[in-house]
């Protein structure tokens, strides 16, 4: 009897949906490539490993596993993004038949989706480019997922995609057509986009909390408590991780302190820059990365400028609370707002609540706010026209403006703090000083200015020099 599913590639994400397949219940087949010594009947020692996996086809060769698939075939890629995507599609082409459905699993730029999009409905294949956020817990029991292209090609594979995804609070799968082209993708990168700010939020907490003193386990202990105000997926296993103990020790001291990435964040923060929408928080956590790479040049210039100056800190910790809050609700402003302006721009039609809805659970940066926001979104596009959003923003703005103020005079950093702060300050500016820009960029370029005293939208130009 022929397989209901396919799936392809079989790293850490692909092994834990082929287990959350077949739990639920679907006969699948699974394909790994054969790499001489290096991966060698890795579909066939997987299925020999678990139980569950029973009635499952592993196969190490391509032809028969696309051949042991019932028509129109439904073959999910979980291999790594770039160009291997590429040359796995150019070699299972040849053996698809019109109508076959790829699904495209993995971290893809939404650019090179669209195009492969294109690229195989010229061969009569649909492709759907589909974000899955959980890492491998959610993989395994639930993940989130984002999947986009056509909505006839969707339908095919919904009952496969929203059987294994996770579950709001209602009940409802988190997964759901997001749109077309890349659109799956896109909402993909910029959900990592809001994880790289959540993180960088919380690692600014921890240094923090660090200058004054505290231990892991005391900051942990801190942490517990904030639970009721402000839970999250990242809060709770940013807990685990202080209270993670090896010989005695805790764990995060001996962590080296260079964050990677794997470029979802640059992504994120090339789109904000090319739609020209000010998502700063992303650019903001994006760098911070980066900066905590220059490891080395840290530490001379450690040495050279001196320890930054912490002595004198004492923070209050309801202020620390406020202030991560408030960050909180300008990252996912400024993700939101970034969804939406795409949307426009590329005529996705987004849905912006729905996307909330399925990532309160199965993903990264799923929360007790974006569950607020599910019912935010019903109302508003945007977060900062909400009435009981704004009104919380205003509750925690001076605690925002006086602990990132302390955190400068206390020389820590704290790049994505402060630019939530500085953000506000700027987006409620309603003279701000563009004008000498505009002033700047025609004294030197005769770029020309609009003027305040006429509305008609004119474009003057003054010879500055006279
Ligand atoms: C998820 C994560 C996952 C992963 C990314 C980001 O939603 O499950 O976003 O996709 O963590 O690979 O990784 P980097 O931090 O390495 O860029």
């Amino acid at each position: 009897k022929k397989s209901e599913f396919g799936l392809l590639g079989l790293g850490v994400m692909g092994k834990s949906l082929c287990i959350n397949l077949s739990n639920n219940g679907f006969k699948i087949s699974m394909y790994n490539r054969h790499v001489d010594g290096v991966e060698e009947h890795v579909a066939l020692k997987f299925k020999k490993k678990h139980t569950e996996l029973s009635s499952a086809l592993p196969f190490d060769n391509l032809e028969e596993f696309v051949n042991s698939i019932q028509k129109p075939r439904k073959i999910m890629f979980m291999v790594n993004a770039g160009k291997t995507i590429d040359a796995v599609i150019e070699n299972i082409l040849p053996y698809l038949s019109e109508g076959d459905i790829i699904i495209d699993g993995g971290n893809s730029n939404y650019n090179s989706t669209k195009e492969r999009f294109e690229y195989l409905k010229s061969k009569n294949i649909h492709f759907i480019g589909a974000g899955v956020s959980g890492g491998e817990e959610g993989a395994l029991k639930g993940p989130s997922i984002m999947p986009s292209g056509s909505r006839e090609a969707y339908k095919s594979v919904q009952p496969f995609l929203e059987s294994i995804a996770s579950h709001d609070r209602n009940g409802l799968p988190c997964c759901a057509y997001i749109g077309p082209e890349g659109s799956g993708h896109f909402v993909k990168m910029i959900h990592n986009g809001i994880e790289y700010v959540e993180m960088q939020l919380l690692a600014e907490v921890f240094s923090i909390f660090k200058a004054t003193r505290k231990t892991p386990d005391e900051i942990a202990e801190v942490l517990e408590i904030w639970k009721k105000d402000v839970d999250s997926y990242l809060l709770n296993i940013t807990i685990d991780i202080l209270r993670k103990k090896e010989n005695n020790d805790w764990l995060i001291n001996n962590i080296l302190d260079k964050a990677g990435n794997k470029g979802t964040g640059n992504w994120a923060t090339i789109a904000t820059a090319e739609l020209g929408i000010p998502s700063t928080l992303i650019a903001s956590s994006l760098f911070a990365r980066y900066t905590s790479s220059f490891k080395e040049d840290r530490i001379k210039a450690n040495i050279s400028f001196g320890n930054n100056d912490s002595s004198n800190i004492k923070i209050d910790l309801i202020d620390l609370l406020n202030a991560y809050q408030f960050a909180r609700i300008i990252n996912h402003y400024q993700g939101f707002k970034l969804i939406e302006e795409a949307s426009k721009f590329h005529k996705w039609n987004l849905n912006l609540s729905e996307i909330a809805r399925i990532w309160t659970s199965g993903c990264i940066i799923k929360s007790d706010l974006m569950a607020v926001l599910v019912e935010v979104f019903k109302k508003s596009k945007s977060i900062l026209i909400n009435e009981s959003i704004k009104q919380q923003l205003q509750v925690l703005r001076p605690s925002a403006n006086k602990l990132v103020s302390q955190c400068i005079l206390n020389e820590i950093a704290i790049p994505c703090l402060s630019e939530s702060v500085n953000f506000l300050n700027t987006y409620t500016t309603a003279d701000s000083s563009a004008n000498l820009i505009q002033a700047q960029r025609d004294y030197f370029g005769a770029h020309t200015y609009q003027r305040t005293d006429d509305d008609s939208g004119k474009f003057y130009h003054t010879n500055w020099k006279n």
